[in-house]
């Protein structure tokens, strides 16, 4: 028995904005390309308020609908291991999509998207504070890097190797008819 219908779709959405911002990321802090840099910036401060509402959508959603069970004959250590890291990543994508936003808010900056939209900023200006979510954004991420290498190192393993059906708990995207 696998995830339902919403919470695959949730977690490949959160796919594909994750593994898309932090390489927007990791570029634009460091390119001297002021051209490219200002477009990653707007992708990525939006992209990563959209993410905000995604994150606190599938929060929710997990929390009312709990996992599947995992396969009874794997061992504990390795249940307990992917509990551990489960949460570790919902724990970092939230520290990452905090800090991104108390950063760019409290430092005075637009969010193109959430201005036009009129939505005000739930931060106030700052500096001291700016940069202190700034070193936290920026220190969160090898962490989360990590995890996401743990994960896929992890659903790849019974995915192609075990064969235990854990990866297809996941995987297609949008379930089985
Ligand atoms: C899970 C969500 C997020 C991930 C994985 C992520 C990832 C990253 C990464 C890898 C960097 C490069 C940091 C460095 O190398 O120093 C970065 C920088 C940055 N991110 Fe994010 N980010 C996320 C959410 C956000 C959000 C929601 C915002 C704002 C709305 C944001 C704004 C920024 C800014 C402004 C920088 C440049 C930091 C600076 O040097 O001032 N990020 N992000």
């Amino acid at each position: 028995m696998g995830y339902d219908r919403i919470s695959r779709i949730l977690h490949w959405l959160t796919v594909v904005i994750v593994l898309t911002m932090i390489p927007a990321g990791l570029i634009m802090a460091d390119t001297e390309n002021r051209a490219l840099q200002d477009i990653l910036f707007i992708f990525h401060k939006n992209t990563g308020a959209l993410l905000i509402v995604l994150l606190a959508i599938r929060l929710s959603w997990r929390v009312t609908h709990p996992a599947p069970p995992l396969p009874a004959a794997m061992p504990a250590a390795q249940k307990a291991a992917a509990k551990v890291s489960h949460f570790a990543l919902y724990l970092l994508l939230v520290v990452m999509a905090v800090s991104g936003y108390v950063r760019v808010r409290a430092g005075g900056f637009p969010i193109e998207m959430l201005d036009a939209l009129g939505v005000p900023s739930f931060v106030p200006r700052d500096e001291a504070l700016a940069e202190r979510a700034k070193s936290i954004h920026a220190t969160a991420k090898f962490t989360l890097i990590f995890f996401i290498v743990l994960h896929i190192g992890a659903a790849s393993y019974h995915g192609l190797i075990r064969r235990d059906g854990v990866f297809s708990r996941m995987w297609p995207p949008a379930g089985r008819a």
